[in-house]
């Protein structure tokens, strides 16, 4: 296989045609499965071709809805965007579950962004503390032109902080800057601030009267926010007395309960058990960030990181009986937004936040963190009860049914018969065929 150059120029049908000849000796078929993605809405089509570089085709992922969640007493239908099978349903469930027993609380606790200008200074420590007192002014002059309209919706920078590091690598400091972002993500407006920053820091340094020449030539080595927000944070929790968790599935409430809260201890002291624990709870936190238009790899990244914050990979949520009260909460490091970026050129996206109800990035951070909670409760109740393959393989059936183009007639009794059989791939396949026979 060759190397290519300027592939980014040539149009999209000229790409296609390279990928085809060149990794499926043109054949045709390929090339009718990538224009069976296209959109016929041309306008539609060039809006989803610019979002990045290079695209050849769209990619599908189910759109989903949860519906019945009430959050701080609203109720809300969740869309969510996810290829997994059961997510959609175990957020409906629990949804469901909780409306009945007083429904989720929400609280933000904080909502503070961080970015940093990472440098190296040889010198006196002292006297480069005096320099950024001097210069912070400056920070704030040279940004105005960017935090204008920010400050306008209410935002802006919080502070701006020296932080030595040098204990932990040679001459490294950083600027650690925090800020508020109102209902955007930020993610633009922070490291326009920081490269902003960085070049005050550089320019003032060079001409810094108290400065020698080695600390004049403090060394800029980068700027960008960072992806661990611990202070933009929101609780989420449910509650009731054990005796109301009694339900179908539930047959005893105090036995379910005090099994729940073991299962999340478990997922709290151990780390292979919390890493697959907090998978389910970023089933439904990803579903909805997708959904509606937000970074998932931020919010991963930043929320494993907090999982990990006190030296050990832990659970993110908790549980507890108290005084025969069901308590089962988390906090969850979420920066997000309800504004720009894609929330304005998506049109699913925009659905998506319209079915909210247009929320704040508050609301949202609510939003998302609830679904990780009902996520989260759908999995361990699963887990300690029925296992969760039972639910699985419900779903697995439907697909199974599908590549085998059952008929409507063949679903009815395969469903039928499979209602109080177990359900694997071979006997779901012996029946159909002996169906057929
Ligand atoms: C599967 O996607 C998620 C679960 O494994 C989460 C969990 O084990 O808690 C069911």
């Amino acid at each position: 296989m060759s190397l290519v150059n300027g592939f980014s120029k040539l149009s999209k049908a000229e790409k296609v045609h390279w990928i085809v000849e060149t990794y499926f000796n043109g054949n045709s078929e390929i090339t009718n499965l990538l224009t069976s993605y296209y959109n016929s809405d041309q306008a539609l089509q060039k809006l989803h071709d610019e979002f990045i570089e290079n695209t050849i085709t769209n990619f599908y992922l189910p759109f989903g809805v949860a519906p019945n969640f009430i959050i701080n007493d609203k109720v809300y239908t969740i869309p969510m965007v996810i290829e997994e099978s059961s997510v959609v349903a175990a957020a409906s469930n629990a949804a469901k579950f909780w409306s009945k027993r007083g429904g989720f609380k929400a609280t933000v606790l904080s909502t503070e962004k961080i970015g940093n200008v990472h440098f190296l200074f040889s010198g006196s420590k002292q006297k480069l503390e005096q320099f950024i007192k001097d210069i912070q002014s400056k920070f704030y002059e040279n940004t105005k032109h960017i935090t204008k309209n920010m400050e306008k919706r209410g935002g802006g920078i919080l502070a701006i902080e020296l932080v030595d590091k040098t204990s932990e690598l040679k001459d490294y400091y950083q600027l650690h800057a925090t800020f508020d972002t109102k209902d955007s993500m930020g993610a633009n407006f922070i490291n326009s601030c920081l490269e902003e920053f960085a070049n005050v820091l550089r320019a003032e340094a060079a001409v810094y009267a108290n400065f020698t020449e080695t600390e004049k030539n403090l060394q800029v080595i980068m700027s960008i926010l960072s992806n661990y927000v611990p202070n933009c944070l929101v609780r989420v929790e449910v509650s009731c007395a054990v005796e109301d968790l009694k339900s179908k599935e539930i047959k005893d409430p105090q036995y379910f309960a005090e099994k729940f809260v073991q299962a999340v201890r478990i997922a709290e002291i151990e780390t292979y058990r919390a890493v697959t624990h907090n998978k389910g709870i970023m089933n439904g936190v990803d579903a909805v960030v997708l959904a509606t238009g937000n970074d998932f790899r931020a919010i991963e990244a930043g929320v494993h990181a907090f999982a990990a914050k006190d030296g050990k990979y832990s659970s993110l949520s908790h549980a507890e009986i108290n005084d025969g009260i069901f308590h089962f909460w988390m906090d969850l490091p979420l920066a997000l937004g309800t504004v720009g970026g894609l929330t304005t050129l998506h049109p699913m996206v925009k659905f998506a936040l319209e079915l909210l109800e247009k929320p704040s990035a508050n609301e949202l951070m609510e939003i998302i963190a609830v679904a990780g909670l009902a996520q989260n409760f759908a999995a361990v109740k699963s887990l300690t009860t029925t296992g969760i393959q039972q639910g699985h393989m419900k779903m697995h059936l439907m697909n199974i049914l599908n590549q085998f183009n059952a008929t409507d007639e063949e679903r009815v009794k395969v469903v039928n018969y499979f209602d109080t059989q177990t359900v694997t791939h071979s006997a779901v396949v012996e029946f159909i065929e002996s169906l057929r026979k």
